[in-house]
């Protein structure tokens, strides 16, 4: 019994936390790097849950009270690209152990360059049965160094990479007009909505973000605009500034889908074309009146720009170098910002700690399921028993019977 139980136990750490780990993304500019330990985890994996009809303060930007470290952000060069790393764990990726545990996947394991599988890859989930089918991923920004101040309307989508996620490393793009940050920051947010091969959930995660270089200070037009469904009619999409996709949530959805695809499976609103988000830097997010000069981040120098040539290399051997179409969202609007959405409870701050409540409490539901359906097969074993005992007592009966008659 006990051995059965360990090794239940064991099955199940490796189902949440091994082979068919979830994803997410890593760099030390990231909210929830440590987990729920309040110290160094170099092995910390609380951040790959991925979100299912939650309430809205339990899947908005994950983990928000689990800041980076001062001075860590994401460095966004404008016009340049950025390095993020996909990972099933802190443990493989570059973060940890001087990225001894890493290879070009993301669980450290190695894989064919046309890795596929038409059943869906679930290891690492990827969700997806091969490159071309990987849904897409995008970051967005908001000028907001307080995250209590982030929005789903002031949060813009300002890059995307199809295609992903598929190997570790990823870049994205930064368009060359993204104006800078206040002088505390900005904070960023890296989304994925998978495509099928399991639960429809989504991800959703915050980081602190500068952005250097910075030429232009025409700023990110909001309140940005809910993406909708446009697949094979372009002219349907939205265009310009775009919000993140936030859907089969319980609240704070903004995209509702029925129906099936071009292909015939179930509607699935990812970070791709079906859903208006062109690959690469979105170009069309800027408009209204530039914000008075204020920040000290605009040349802080200290990123390298990476070549996009690479990313492309890298990350999207199937994406077209469709770079988006126009800047011409330069109309007068005001950059004025629709009330939140959510009261102020709603958006209190969610801690890795209420994840790891949750994924402790699925997991003790789990290991109660589990016991009930052992109760179950032991019962069923005692009433087979009891049912084997009374055929051997009838027949044994029937023979003393039997022989009783021919006794007489
Ligand atoms: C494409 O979308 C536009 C705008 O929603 C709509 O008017 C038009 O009928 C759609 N075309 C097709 C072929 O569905």
């Amino acid at each position: 019994m006990f051995t059965k139980r360990t090794t239940y136990l064991a099955l199940l750490a490796a189902a949440l936390g091994g082979a068919n780990a979830h994803l997410a993304a890593w760099h030390e500019g990231m909210y929830c790097l440590n987990g729920n330990t309040g110290n160094q985890d170099l092995n910390s994996y609380d951040i790959v849950t991925p979100l299912y009809q939650l309430p809205f303060r339990d899947w908005w930007c994950t983990a928000t009270s689990s800041p980076p470290a001062a001075g860590k952000y994401i460095d966004l060069p404008a016009g340049g690209s950025f390095k993020i790393e996909i990972a099933s764990n802190r443990a493989k990726t570059e973060l940890s152990y001087g990225g001894r545990d890493t290879s070009e996947w993301p669980d450290g394991q190695s894989y064919p360059q046309d890795y596929h599988d038409a059943g869906c890859i679930t290891s690492p989930n990827m969700h997806a049965q091969d490159q071309s089918r990987a849904a897409g991923t995008a970051f967005a920004i908001s000028y907001h160094s307080d995250i209590k101040d982030v929005t789903p309307e002031n949060l813009v989508v300002f890059s995307v990479r199809y295609n992903t996620p598929w190997k570790r490393i990823i870049y994205y793009d930064v368009p060359a007009s993204l104006p800078s940050c206040p002088p505390d920051g900005c904070t960023c947010a890296w989304g994925w909505v998978p495509n099928g091969c399991g639960q429809p959930n989504m991800y959703h995660q915050a980081f602190k973000c500068r952005v250097s270089n910075a030429k232009s200070s025409v700023p990110v037009k909001v309140p940005a605009a809910a993406p909708k469904w446009c697949e094979g009619n372009e002219s349907a999409c939205v265009g310009g500034s775009k919000q993140m996709i936030y859907w089969n949530q319980k609240e704070g959805n903004n995209v509702v889908v029925d129906g099936r695809d071009r292909r015939g499976d179930f509607k699935s609103p990812g970070y791709n074309m079906g859903m208006g988000f062109r690959d690469g830097a979105q170009n069309d997010i800027f408009g209204g009146s530039p914000a008075p000069a204020s920040s000290s981040t605009s040349s802080s120098g200290g990123s390298k720009p990476t070549s996009t040539q690479g990313a492309k290399v890298n990350n999207a051997p199937t994406s077209t170098a469709a770079g988006s179409t126009s800047t011409s969202s330069s109309s007068s609007s005001s950059p004025a910002e629709t009330p939140k959405a959510f009261s102020e409870k709603a958006q209190r701050p969610q801690s890795c700690q209420r994840k790891r409540r949750r994924a402790a409490a699925e997991r003790r539901e789990m290991e109660a399921r589990e016991e009930v359906r052992r109760e179950e097969v032991k019962r069923e074993e005692v009433k087979r028993e009891e049912v084997k005992r009374e055929e051997v007592k009838r027949a044994i009966g029937g023979h003393h019977a039997v022989h009783a008659k021919r006794s007489f």
